[in-house]
């Protein structure tokens, strides 16, 4: 459940009009609902309550907003981070270094260094050859940094070919069939303390077993490990929850994963790490864009909103579903493509659907774009960035500002050889 809702037959998010922000900020906008992130937290940690301690690590990348993050922070979560860049921002937030994440297979030797030194929790060591420089680097600082090995479990899980992470082919993670060998080697460098296993997948995956499968694979392996005598005390087990993207559509609940984890874990004897993104932000987050014009079309009309492709990477990538609606409603619906402004033809939302009947200057959202939304945006056709705003109650702030094409472009210049 989120808190976009009509009242009064117009859309609100909580307690405001979405009508009034895009009157007072513009469109488009991305929108986030304070009480819908905070819903969704607790829902994980409530649904994990069988677990002993467990560390929940919000992964910024889905929405990594410094108001969004804050929110996260005062439910308790850390952070999983994939660069420097998310890192800063999660410090910046207020999350703990030692509830920091550090997951990703290219980090740079200066993002292993500001991560040693900024005191992380984690590192999420994705190959033999990652680990030892790390350990150089904490050598020559005179410190230990606190490893999981990720592994690749050469599972599918069963999610779009672009966001599957844990199969042979993908670049994540090492192999299992080496990963007992590398974790020993690893174990025996002064600058690491190899303390577990680190796994994930996918993401928006629909169903629970590709996870048991990929779990009871790191179970197995812990067993192993510890029989040659190698310690393990963590396992880190990732994110990937699919949410609904279309309405009536049924996923496993964050309590059927809880109950999943709780079972496939409960031998393991170690601290627990997840890193939920999409669960917690996707349905926290809309994008709000008003209808340029309608165009006719040969069967059908192109309804022109003023958000693109670079606002919505989504649907362009990964041929994503978002459910469209008006924020005002007037119960005529209309078959239409979706479509924004930009120059091609993959900016596109929608083909042929059903949606409200909307006509030129009325607005409507995109739902569920509070993760992998604003994040994933690009300033392609010398487009600005979208601003983002945090509704709580009945008030709302704008946390991330628009960024106009004339403030980007005064970051570049033309050398004086062309002058
Ligand atoms: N941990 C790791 C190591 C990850 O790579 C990811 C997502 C997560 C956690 C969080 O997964 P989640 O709980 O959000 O499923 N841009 C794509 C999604 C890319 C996900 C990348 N990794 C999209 O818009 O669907």
């Amino acid at each position: 459940m989120d808190h976009f809702q009509l009242r009064d037959g117009r859309l609100h998010a909580e307690d405001v009009p979405l009508a009034r922000i895009a009157e007072e900020v513009g469109t488009p906008v991305y929108v986030y609902s304070c009480a819908t992130l905070q819903r969704h937290a607790r829902i994980f940690r409530e649904a994990l309550s069988g677990v002993d301690n467990p560390h929940i690590a919000f992964a910024v990348k889905a929405n990594p907003n410094l108001a969004v993050l804050r929110v996260l922070a005062n439910e308790g979560y850390g952070a999983d981070v994939v660069s420097g860049g998310e890192l800063i921002r999660a410090l910046a937030a207020g999350m703990e270094p030692k509830d920091i994440v550090f997951s990703g297979v290219g980090k740079t030797h200066a993002e292993l260094l500001q991560a040693l030194e900024a005191g992380i929790g984690q590192f999420n060591v994705e190959s033999e050859e990652e680990g030892r420089e790390l350990a150089a680097i904490a050598v020559s600082r005179g410190v230990r940094a606190a490893c999981a090995l990720r592994v690749n479990p050469d599972v599918d899980a069963r999610t779009h070919e672009k966001i599957s992470t844990g199969k042979r082919e993908n670049k994540f993670g090492v192999s299992l069939d080496q990963a007992g060998a590398i974790y020993a080697r690893l174990v025996s460098e002064d600058g690491l303390d190899m303390r577990g296993i680190a796994v994930h997948i996918g993401s928006q995956l629909a169903e629970l077993e590709p996870l048991e499968i990929a779990f009871d694979k790191v179970g197995a392996l812990i067993i192993e490990l510890r029989k040659s005598g190698c310690a393990v005390t963590h396992a880190d087990l990732g994110g990937g929850l699919g949410v609904p993207y279309k309405s009536g559509e049924i996923l496993p609940s964050p309590a059927e994963y809880g109950a999943m984890v709780e079972r496939v874990t409960r031998e393991w004897d170690v601290r627990l790490t997840f890193e939920p993104g999409r669960i917690i932000a996707g349905n926290a987050g809309v994008l709000l864009t008003r209808v340029i014009r309608v165009k006719r079309g040969i069967a059908r009309p192109f309804v022109i909103v003023d958000a693109g492709m670079n606002d919505l990477a989504r649907p362009a990538l990964y041929g994503a579903w978002h459910d469209f609606e008006a924020v005002r409603p007037t119960g005529e619906r209309m078959i239409a493509h979706v479509v924004g402004p930009i120059c091609e033809t993959g900016d596109t939302f929608a083909m042929d659907r059903e949606c409200d009947e909307l006509k030129t200057g009325d607005l409507a959202i995109f739902r569920t774009a509070g993760a992998y939304g604003a994040t994933m945006a690009s300033s392609y056709n010398s487009r600005g960035f979208v601003p983002e705003v945090l509704v709580s109650g009945n008030s709302y702030a704008v946390v991330a500002d628009r960024i106009p094409a004339s403030e980007i472009m005064a970051a570049e210049r033309v050398p004086s050889w062309l002058e």
